[in-house]
C-alpha cells in the first residue's frame, strides 16, 4: 500500500494575501526576518489583517534557522501562546516557524495553533512541507526533519511578493526548486503523483527561471516561478530528496553557502553519479522527454546530455559560481573539513531516499570534483 499525505490549504494567484483579511479576534504572531520588516514588505501584510487581532511580530529570523533562534522564539511562544502564526519570508522564516510550532506541539502549549506561511522566495517549498531544516552552529552540522504535525495549515502564494529578490537569490533559490523536483523525481518514494509535480514544475522552470533573473518585475514569471516551488515541494515532501540535499546542507552549515547554491554546484554531479543506476538514468531522460527538452524519439544518452547541459547553461547565463572554491572556501578549509562534511551528508536525513546507495568515500570524490 502506498500514502499520499496532502494538507496544506493553498490560496494563489492575485491579491492572494486578502485571505488573511478573514481572520479576526485572534492572537497572530507573525515570524520574519528583519530585511523584509527594513525594506517595507511587512506593510503589506500588515494592512489586510484586522483590527480586532493581537498582533506580534518575530524578526529573529537568521539564515539557515539556527537552533538558537528556535529556542527563543519557543519561549516567547509559551508567553504570548498565539493561535496563529504567520511566517512570512523564505525557506529561513518558514522552517523557524515550523521549528518553533513543533517545539510548542512537544510542550503541549500549541495544539490548536494555525501555520499560515507566506513564502517571498521560489524557493524552498517550505509553505506545503512537512520538513524543517536547522543549523546546529557549534557542530556546523545542518539537520533535516520531517513530520506530518508541521506540515502549514495554509500556504499564500502571492507573486508580488518576490518582486523584490534580487538576481542572485532569484538564480539561487530557483536552482534549489530544480534540484527539489529532479531528485524527488528519482527518490525511492517517487510515485505518479510526485512526478507529475516534478515534470511540471520542471516545465515552468523553463519557461520563467531565466526571465526573473533578468527581469525582476515580471510578475506572470515571478509567479509560475512561485507554483514551481510549490510543486516541487509537495513532489519532495511526498517522495524524499537525495544525496545533493544531504551534501548541500552539510556544505551550507560548515562553509556557509547559501542552500540552493550548493544544490546547484552538485546537481550534475549527483546526476552523473545516481544516473549510474540504469533505472534512475531512464527516468533522468524520461524528465527530458516530457519537458519537451528533447524529441521522445531521441537515444537516452543523449537525453540525460541535454538535460546536464540545461542545468548548466542555466547556471551560467544566471553568473553562479561553479565550484566551492569560487565561492571562497580555502584549500585549508576543505581538506580540513571534507571528512567530517562527508560523514555527516551520510548521515543526513535525506540520504535514505537517495535512490542509489552511497559511501562516505562517494561523497567525499564527489566534494573533490565540485571544489
Ligand atoms: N523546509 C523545507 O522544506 C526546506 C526545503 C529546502 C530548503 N530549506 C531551507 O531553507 C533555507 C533557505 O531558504 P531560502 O533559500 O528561501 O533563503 P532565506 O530564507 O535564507 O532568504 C535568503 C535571503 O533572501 C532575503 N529575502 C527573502 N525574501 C526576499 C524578498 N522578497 N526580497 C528580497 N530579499 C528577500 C532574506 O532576507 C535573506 O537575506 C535553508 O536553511 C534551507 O536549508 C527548507
Ligand atoms: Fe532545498
Amino acid at each position: 500500500m502506498e500514502r499520499v499525505y496532502l494538507k496544506t490549504k493553498i490560496f494563489y494567484g492575485e491579491n492572494s494575501l486578502e485571505r488573511l483579511a478573514s481572520i479576526c479576534e485572534k492572537r497572530i504572531w507573525i515570524i520574519c526576518d528583519k530585511f523584509l520588516i527594513d525594506n517595507g514588505s511587512i506593510r503589506r501584510v500588515l494592512e489586510v489583517i484586522d483590527n480586532s487581532n493581537e498582533v506580534k511580530l518575530f524578526n529573529g529570523v537568521l539564515p539557515d534557522t539556527p537552533l538558537t533562534v528556535i529556542g527563543k522564539g519557543a519561549a516567547i511562544l509559551t508567553q504570548f501562546k498565539p493561535e496563529v502564526i504567520i511566517a512570512f519570508g523564505g525557506g529561513s522564516a518558514i522552517d523557524t516557524a515550523k521549528g518553533i510550532l513543533y517545539f510548542g506541539r512537544e510542550m503541549k502549549i500549541a495544539g490548536n495553533v494555525r501555520l499560515i506561511a507566506i513564502p517571498t522566495t521560489s524557493g524552498t517549498g517550505s509553505e506545503v512541507t512537512a520538513a524543517t531544516v536547522a543549523v546546529d552552529h557549534e557542530t556546523k552540522q545542518k539537520h533535516i526533519f520531517f513530520d506530518d504535525s508541521i506540515y502549514p495549515d495554509e500556504a499564500i502564494l502571492d507573486a508580488k511578493l518576490t518582486l523584490t529578490l534580487p538576481p542572485d537569490i532569484t538564480a539561487n533559490t530557483g536552482m534549489d526548486v530544480m534540484t527539489h523536483a529532479l531528485e524527488a523525481y528519482v527518490a525511492k518514494g517517487s510515485s505518479v503523483y510526485t512526478d507529475a509535480m516534478a515534470e511540471k514544475a520542471v516545465e515552468l522552470i523553463m519557461k520563467s527561471l531565466l526571465k526573473c533573473y533578468r527581469c525582476g518585475d515580471d510578475l506572470e514569471a515571478r509567479g509560475e516561478m512561485l507554483l514551481a516551488s510549490s510543486l516541487a515541494g509537495i513532489a519532495f515532501s511526498i517522495a524524499g530528496l537525495g544525496m545533493s540535499h544531504s551534501i548541500a546542507h552539510q556544505v551550507g552549515g560548515t562553509f556557509h553557502i547559501a542552500h540552493g547554491l550548493a544544490n546547484a554546484i552538485l546537481l550534475n554531479e549527483v546526476i552523473l553519479f545516481n544516473g549510474q543506476d540504469e533505472k534512475v538514468f531512464t527516468k533522468y531522460a524520461k524528465m527530458a522527454y516530457q519537458t519537451g527538452m528533447v524529441e521522445r524519439n531521441v537515444d537516452p544518452k543523449l537525453a540525460v546530455a541535454v538535460l546536464i547541459t540545461f542545468i548548466r547553461s542555466l547556471k551560467k547565463l544566471m553568473n553562479m559560481p561553479v565550484s566551492l572554491s569560487e565561492c571562497g572556501v580555502t584549500q585549508a578549509d576543505f581538506d580540513k573539513y571534507v571528512q567530517y562534511v562527508s560523514q555527516n551528508a551520510l548521515n543526513d536525513g535525506c540520504t535514505p531516499m537517495n535512490p542509489r546507495q552511497i559511501t562516505a568515500q562517494d561523497v567525499e570524490t564527489l566534494l573533490k570534483k565540485i571544489y
